[in-house]
């Protein structure tokens, strides 16, 4: 009787055996992988793609959320979302991007802005004073930039303090949004960028490093994974379910 199972026995072993390797190795870059190893120090992770984005119905978007349109492999994370933002990064990111759309996404143009000057002159009862100065230093008013400027100096707000600081006297609910309250007053232009763009460090503009503006590699997978499973309730999150991800 045994004898008969052997034969059965062997295939089941070999098929089991090919399944269980194909599912841990590696996957060759398809247009649309299966699965994806991620090896990290926190234990290895295979991510099922076709599961997440077939079975649960996820938009590429979702989580690809740079990919320039007609593009089939959007990049990687880490391209965007480095370990740290030092001078090997800058040194080489510029080569990792197959679109210049892509260099928008940090380095961008942020010339445009949603304020209605005329709509104000409403709210504020026609009081110039509410934003400009009085004609001690401002002989007519005129525009913030004629006297702010990008750079700080003495004494001189920069063009971006200087207006901030008008705008918060009604707005401050906007900037305590940080971030996600910018686009709010102003407009992103997606425009190709030139050079001149490119030579503005972050640091003109922001406060904060570029570390607290975008996510290091950890925190971009975790926010993206953990934080889609926690807003929907569905999925591993929470500090006890590390190794539903983690291999051990
Ligand atoms: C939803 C899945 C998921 C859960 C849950 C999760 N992780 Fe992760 N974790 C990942 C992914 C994905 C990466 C990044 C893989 C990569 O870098 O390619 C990662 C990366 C890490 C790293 C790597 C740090 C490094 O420098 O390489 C550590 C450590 C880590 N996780 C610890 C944890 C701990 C501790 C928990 C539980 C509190 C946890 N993770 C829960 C998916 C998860
Ligand atoms: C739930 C999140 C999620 C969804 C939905 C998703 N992806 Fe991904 N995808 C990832 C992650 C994470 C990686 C790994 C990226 C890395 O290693 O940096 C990846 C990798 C890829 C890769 C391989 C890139 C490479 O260089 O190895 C391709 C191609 C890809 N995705 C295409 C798509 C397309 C097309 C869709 C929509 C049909 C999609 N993905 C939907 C999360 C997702
Ligand atoms: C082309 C560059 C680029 C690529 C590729 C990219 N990101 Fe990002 N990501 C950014 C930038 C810039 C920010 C900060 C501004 C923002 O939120 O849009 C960001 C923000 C994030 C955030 C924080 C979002 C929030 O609302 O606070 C997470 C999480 C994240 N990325 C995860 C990922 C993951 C995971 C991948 C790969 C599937 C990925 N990113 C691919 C550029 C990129
Ligand atoms: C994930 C964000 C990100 C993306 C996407 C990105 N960059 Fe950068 N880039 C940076 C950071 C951060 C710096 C350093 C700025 C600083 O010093 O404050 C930088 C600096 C530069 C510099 C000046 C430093 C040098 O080496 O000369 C150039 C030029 C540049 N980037 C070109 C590009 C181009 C071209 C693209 C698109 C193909 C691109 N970048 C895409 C983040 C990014
Ligand atoms: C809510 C704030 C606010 C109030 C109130 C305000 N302004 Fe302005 N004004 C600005 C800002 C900010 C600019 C810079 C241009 C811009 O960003 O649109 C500006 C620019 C101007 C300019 C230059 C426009 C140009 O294109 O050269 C004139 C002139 C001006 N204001 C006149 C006035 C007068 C007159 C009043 C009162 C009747 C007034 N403003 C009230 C905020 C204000
Ligand atoms: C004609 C030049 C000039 C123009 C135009 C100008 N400023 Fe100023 N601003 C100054 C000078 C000079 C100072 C520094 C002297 C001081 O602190 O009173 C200053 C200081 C400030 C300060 C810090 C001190 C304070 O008053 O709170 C703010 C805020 C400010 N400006 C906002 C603005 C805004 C907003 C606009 C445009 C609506 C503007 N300025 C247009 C010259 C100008
Ligand atoms: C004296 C109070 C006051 C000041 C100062 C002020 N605002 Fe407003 N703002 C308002 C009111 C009132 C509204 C209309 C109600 C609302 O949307 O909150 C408004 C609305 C807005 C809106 C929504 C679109 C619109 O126009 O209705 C934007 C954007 C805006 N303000 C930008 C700014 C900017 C930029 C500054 C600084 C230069 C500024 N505001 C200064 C009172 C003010
Ligand atoms: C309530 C509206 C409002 C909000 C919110 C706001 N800004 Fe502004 N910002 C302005 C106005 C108005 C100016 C002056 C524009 C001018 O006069 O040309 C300005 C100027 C700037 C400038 C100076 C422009 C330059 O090229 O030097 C920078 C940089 C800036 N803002 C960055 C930011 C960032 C980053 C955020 C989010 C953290 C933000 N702003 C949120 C209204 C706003
Ligand atoms: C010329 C001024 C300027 C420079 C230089 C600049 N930024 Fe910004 N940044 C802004 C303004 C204005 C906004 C708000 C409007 C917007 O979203 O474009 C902003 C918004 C952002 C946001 C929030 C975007 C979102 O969608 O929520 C991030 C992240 C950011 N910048 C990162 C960077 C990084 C990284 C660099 C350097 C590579 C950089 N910025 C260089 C002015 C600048
Ligand atoms: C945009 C939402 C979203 C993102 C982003 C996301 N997931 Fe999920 N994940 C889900 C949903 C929905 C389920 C299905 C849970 C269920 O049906 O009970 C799931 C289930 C899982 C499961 C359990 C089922 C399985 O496939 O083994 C794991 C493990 C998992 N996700 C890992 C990850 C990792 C690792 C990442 C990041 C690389 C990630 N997820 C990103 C939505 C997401």
């Amino acid at each position: 009787m045994r004898k008969r199972f052997l034969p059965i026995t062997i295939i089941t072993t070999i098929l089991a055996v090919t399944a269980v390797a194909g599912y841990l190795l590696p996957q060759p870059t398809h247009a649309l992988p299966p699965r994806l190893l991620l090896v990290n120090k926190g234990g290895n992770v295979i991510f099922t793609h076709q599961q997440h984005s077939k079975d649960f119905q996820l938009k590429c978007g979702q989580c690809h959320h740079y990919t320039a349109s007609a593009e089939t492999a959007p990049p990687k994370c880490e391209s965007c979302h480095p370990t740290i933002f030092d001078k090997q990064y800058v040194d080489m990111h510029k080569e990792q991007f197959s679109n210049e759309a892509y260099c928008n996404a940090c380095h961008h143009n942020s010339e445009a802005s949603n304020f209605d000057h005329d709509a104000h002159l409403e709210y504020t009862d026609k009081d110039c004073q509410a934003c400009h100065h009085d004609a001690d230093i401002e002989a007519k008013p005129s525009n913030c930039a004629d006297c702010h400027e990008h750079k700080s100096e003495a004494d001189m707000p920069t063009l971006r303090d200087a207006a901030h600081k008008r705008c918060k006297d009604c707005h401050e609910d906007i900037f305590e949004e940080g971030l996600k309250g910018c686009s709010q007053c102003h407009v992103r232009d997606r425009k190709p960028l030139s050079p001149p763009e490119f030579e503005k460090p972050c640091s003109d503009c922001h406060e904060h490093p570029v570390n607290d503006l975008i996510p290091n590699t950890t925190n971009a997978f975790h926010g993206q994974c953990r934080g889609c499973h926690r807003t929907t309730g569905k999925g591993p999150y929470g500090d006890d379910f590390c190794y539903h991800c983690h291999i051990k």
